[in-house]
Protein backbone atom coordinates (compact mmCIF):
# COMPACT_ATOMS: atom_id res chain seq x y z
CA UNK A 1 0.00 0.00 0.00
CA UNK A 2 1.14 3.69 -0.48
CA UNK A 3 2.74 5.22 2.55
CA UNK A 4 2.14 9.20 1.85
CA UNK A 5 0.01 11.49 -0.33
CA UNK A 6 1.78 14.45 -2.08
CA UNK A 7 -0.87 16.99 -2.33
CA UNK A 8 -1.10 20.12 -4.50
CA UNK A 9 -2.96 23.17 -3.41
CA UNK A 10 -4.20 25.50 -5.59
CA UNK A 11 -7.45 23.70 -7.22
CA UNK A 12 -6.89 20.59 -4.69
CA UNK A 13 -7.29 22.01 -1.08
CA UNK A 14 -9.32 25.18 -2.03
CA UNK A 15 -10.35 27.03 -4.74
CA UNK A 16 -7.44 29.64 -5.25
CA UNK A 17 -6.93 28.49 -8.84
CA UNK A 18 -9.85 30.28 -9.55
CA UNK A 19 -8.30 33.64 -7.53
CA UNK A 20 -4.66 32.78 -9.87
CA UNK A 21 -6.47 32.84 -13.21
CA UNK A 22 -8.37 36.40 -11.78
CA UNK A 23 -5.11 37.71 -10.85
CA UNK A 24 -3.59 37.00 -14.27
CA UNK A 25 -6.65 37.95 -16.28
CA UNK A 26 -6.58 41.37 -15.14
CA UNK A 27 -2.64 41.74 -15.16
CA UNK A 28 -3.16 40.40 -18.71
CA UNK A 29 -5.76 42.59 -19.52
CA UNK A 30 -3.33 46.02 -18.05
CA UNK A 31 -1.03 45.10 -20.57
CA UNK A 32 -3.50 44.61 -23.66
CA UNK A 33 -3.82 40.47 -23.48
CA UNK A 34 -7.34 38.93 -23.00
CA UNK A 35 -7.00 35.07 -21.65
CA UNK A 36 -9.94 32.77 -21.10
CA UNK A 37 -10.20 29.61 -19.05
CA UNK A 38 -8.96 27.37 -22.06
CA UNK A 39 -5.77 29.19 -21.95
CA UNK A 40 -5.76 29.29 -18.19
CA UNK A 41 -5.22 25.40 -17.98
CA UNK A 42 -1.61 25.84 -19.27
CA UNK A 43 -0.78 28.42 -16.40
CA UNK A 44 -2.28 25.93 -13.30
CA UNK A 45 1.21 24.53 -11.28
CA UNK A 46 2.91 26.29 -13.24
CA UNK A 47 5.43 28.64 -11.65
CA UNK A 48 4.88 32.64 -11.50
CA UNK A 49 7.47 33.28 -13.82
CA UNK A 50 6.94 30.68 -16.33
CA UNK A 51 3.22 31.78 -16.32
CA UNK A 52 3.79 35.22 -16.87
CA UNK A 53 6.14 34.35 -19.63
CA UNK A 54 3.42 31.67 -21.05
CA UNK A 55 1.19 34.66 -21.47
CA UNK A 56 3.14 37.11 -23.53
CA UNK A 57 3.37 34.21 -25.61
CA UNK A 58 0.17 33.94 -25.62
CA UNK A 59 0.00 37.36 -26.24
CA UNK A 60 2.64 37.57 -28.79
CA UNK A 61 4.57 40.08 -26.49
CA UNK A 62 7.62 37.71 -25.75
CA UNK A 63 9.86 40.40 -26.78
CA UNK A 64 8.51 43.55 -25.33
CA UNK A 65 9.28 43.61 -22.01
CA UNK A 66 13.08 43.23 -20.27
CA UNK A 67 13.49 40.96 -17.31
CA UNK A 68 13.37 43.99 -15.14
CA UNK A 69 9.75 44.65 -16.27
CA UNK A 70 8.84 41.33 -16.73
CA UNK A 71 9.46 40.96 -12.69
CA UNK A 72 7.89 44.26 -12.30
CA UNK A 73 4.26 42.27 -13.83
CA UNK A 74 4.72 39.21 -11.39
CA UNK A 75 4.91 40.96 -8.64
CA UNK A 76 1.92 43.55 -9.70
CA UNK A 77 -0.19 40.04 -10.51
CA UNK A 78 1.55 38.71 -6.63
CA UNK A 79 0.01 41.93 -4.79
CA UNK A 80 -3.37 41.12 -6.78
CA UNK A 81 -3.20 37.61 -5.97
CA UNK A 82 -2.48 38.51 -1.97
CA UNK A 83 -5.08 40.32 -1.75
CA UNK A 84 -7.30 37.95 -3.16
CA UNK A 85 -6.56 35.23 -0.58
CA UNK A 86 -6.81 37.82 2.48
CA UNK A 87 -10.30 36.48 2.93
CA UNK A 88 -9.62 32.93 3.20
CA UNK A 89 -10.43 31.15 6.43
CA UNK A 90 -11.15 27.53 6.96
CA UNK A 91 -14.44 27.49 5.58
CA UNK A 92 -12.86 27.47 2.22
CA UNK A 93 -10.93 23.93 2.87
CA UNK A 94 -12.99 22.18 -0.08
CA UNK A 95 -15.25 19.68 0.60
CA UNK A 96 -14.05 16.09 1.59
CA UNK A 97 -10.70 17.41 2.23
CA UNK A 98 -10.26 17.86 6.24
CA UNK A 99 -11.50 14.16 6.98
CA UNK A 100 -9.02 12.90 4.34
CA UNK A 101 -6.36 14.57 6.14
CA UNK A 102 -7.25 13.46 9.20
CA UNK A 103 -8.07 9.92 7.73
CA UNK A 104 -4.29 9.80 6.42
CA UNK A 105 -3.31 10.85 9.79
CA UNK A 106 -4.51 8.34 12.14
CA UNK A 107 -3.79 5.32 9.25
CA UNK A 108 0.12 6.76 9.55
CA UNK A 109 0.18 7.71 6.05
CA UNK A 110 2.21 10.65 5.72
CA UNK A 111 1.44 13.81 4.16
CA UNK A 112 3.35 16.55 2.02
CA UNK A 113 2.51 19.86 0.12
CA UNK A 114 4.06 19.76 -3.24
CA UNK A 115 2.62 23.09 -4.48
CA UNK A 116 4.23 25.64 -6.94
CA UNK A 117 3.28 28.37 -4.83
CA UNK A 118 5.51 30.43 -2.61
CA UNK A 119 2.05 31.42 -1.16
CA UNK A 120 1.69 27.86 -0.09
CA UNK A 121 2.86 28.00 3.50
CA UNK A 122 0.73 31.10 4.13
CA UNK A 123 -2.46 29.41 2.74
CA UNK A 124 -1.84 26.62 4.76
CA UNK A 125 -1.90 28.11 7.46
CA UNK A 126 -4.85 30.16 7.18
CA UNK A 127 -6.38 27.37 6.47
CA UNK A 128 -5.65 25.85 10.10
CA UNK A 129 -4.29 22.87 8.57
CA UNK A 130 -0.60 23.04 9.44
CA UNK A 131 -0.81 20.06 11.61
CA UNK A 132 -1.47 17.82 8.84
CA UNK A 133 1.39 18.46 7.02
CA UNK A 134 4.48 16.60 7.85
CA UNK A 135 6.16 18.36 4.55
CA UNK A 136 5.90 22.13 3.03
CA UNK A 137 8.38 21.17 0.12
CA UNK A 138 9.70 24.34 -0.76
CA UNK A 139 8.94 25.66 -4.48
CA UNK A 140 11.49 28.35 -4.71
CA UNK A 141 14.33 25.60 -4.87
CA UNK A 142 13.20 23.52 -7.48
CA UNK A 143 12.01 23.62 -11.15
CA UNK A 144 8.32 24.25 -11.90
CA UNK A 145 5.83 22.05 -12.94
CA UNK A 146 6.08 19.55 -15.66
CA UNK A 147 8.98 18.95 -13.85
CA UNK A 148 8.39 16.28 -11.64
CA UNK A 149 11.38 18.25 -8.84
CA UNK A 150 8.73 19.56 -6.49
CA UNK A 151 7.16 16.13 -6.24
CA UNK A 152 10.21 14.25 -5.47
CA UNK A 153 11.76 17.14 -3.10
CA UNK A 154 8.33 16.59 -0.84
CA UNK A 155 8.83 12.60 -1.28
CA UNK A 156 12.31 13.24 0.06
CA UNK A 157 11.44 15.40 3.06
CA UNK A 158 8.58 12.50 3.95
CA UNK A 159 11.96 9.76 3.90
CA UNK A 160 9.65 7.98 0.89
CA UNK A 161 10.22 7.48 -2.65
CA UNK A 162 7.79 8.52 -4.96
CA UNK A 163 6.81 5.31 -6.41
CA UNK A 164 5.71 4.75 -2.64
CA UNK A 165 3.11 7.83 -3.14
CA UNK A 166 0.25 9.02 -4.67
CA UNK A 167 0.34 12.69 -5.97
CA UNK A 168 -3.32 14.82 -6.30
CA UNK A 169 -3.54 17.42 -8.71
CA UNK A 170 -6.25 19.38 -10.83
CA UNK A 171 -3.08 20.35 -13.35
CA UNK A 172 -2.28 19.02 -16.84
CA UNK A 173 1.42 20.21 -15.98
CA UNK A 174 0.75 18.43 -12.40
CA UNK A 175 -0.10 15.20 -13.33
CA UNK A 176 2.83 15.09 -15.65
CA UNK A 177 4.66 15.91 -13.04
CA UNK A 178 3.36 12.86 -10.84
CA UNK A 179 3.75 10.73 -13.83
CA UNK A 180 7.35 11.29 -14.58
CA UNK A 181 8.59 10.68 -11.23
CA UNK A 182 6.13 7.52 -10.87
CA UNK A 183 3.51 8.19 -7.84
CA UNK A 184 0.67 7.50 -8.60
CA UNK A 185 -1.54 10.51 -10.06
CA UNK A 186 -5.41 11.45 -9.00
CA UNK A 187 -6.86 14.27 -10.88
CA UNK A 188 -9.29 16.40 -9.67
CA UNK A 189 -11.14 17.65 -12.20
CA UNK A 190 -12.05 16.50 -16.03
CA UNK A 191 -10.64 13.31 -17.69
CA UNK A 192 -10.59 15.48 -20.94
CA UNK A 193 -8.51 18.14 -19.26
CA UNK A 194 -6.18 15.63 -17.11
CA UNK A 195 -6.39 12.24 -19.01
CA UNK A 196 -8.37 8.92 -20.04
CA UNK A 197 -5.23 6.82 -18.28
CA UNK A 198 -5.51 8.16 -14.81
CA UNK A 199 -7.52 8.19 -12.08
CA UNK A 200 -9.64 11.30 -11.84
CA UNK A 201 -12.46 12.28 -9.41
CA UNK A 202 -14.88 15.45 -10.90
CA UNK A 203 -14.84 16.99 -7.46
CA UNK A 204 -12.84 16.71 -3.76
CA UNK A 205 -15.76 14.89 -1.82
CA UNK A 206 -15.22 11.77 -3.49
CA UNK A 207 -11.40 11.86 -2.00
CA UNK A 208 -11.44 9.51 0.95
CA UNK A 209 -9.11 6.85 2.44
CA UNK A 210 -11.01 4.01 0.58
CA UNK A 211 -10.99 5.54 -2.56
CA UNK A 212 -7.18 6.36 -2.62
CA UNK A 213 -7.11 2.57 -1.43
CA UNK A 214 -9.21 1.38 -4.46
CA UNK A 215 -7.27 3.24 -6.96
CA UNK A 216 -3.87 1.68 -5.50
CA UNK A 217 -4.81 -1.63 -5.48
CA UNK A 218 -6.38 -0.64 -9.41
CA UNK A 219 -3.61 0.72 -10.74
CA UNK A 220 -0.50 -0.96 -8.82
CA UNK A 221 -1.40 -4.30 -8.47
C1 LIG B 1 0.45 27.03 -8.36
C2 LIG B 1 -0.70 27.53 -9.18
C3 LIG B 1 -0.22 28.44 -10.30
C4 LIG B 1 0.70 29.53 -9.74
C5 LIG B 1 1.87 28.89 -9.00
C6 LIG B 1 2.79 29.92 -8.36
O1 LIG B 1 1.10 26.06 -9.07
O2 LIG B 1 -1.43 26.45 -9.75
O3 LIG B 1 -1.35 29.02 -10.90
O4 LIG B 1 1.18 30.35 -10.77
O5 LIG B 1 1.36 28.05 -7.98
O6 LIG B 1 2.11 30.59 -7.34
P1 LIG B 1 2.68 31.87 -6.58
O7 LIG B 1 1.72 32.03 -5.43
O8 LIG B 1 4.06 31.53 -6.14
O9 LIG B 1 2.64 32.98 -7.54
MG1 LIG C 1 -3.32 23.17 -8.76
Amino acid sequence: MFKGVLFDLDGVITDTAEYHYLAWKELAASIGITIDREFNEQLKGVSRLDSLKRILAYGGKENAYSEEQIANLAAQKNEQYVKMIAKVTPADVYPGILSLLQELKQAGIKVGLASASINAPALIERMELSAYFDTIARADQVPSKPDPAIFELAAKNLGLEPEQCIGIEDAPAGIQAIKACHALPIGVGKASDLGQDIAVVENTAKLTLAYLEEQWRKYRA
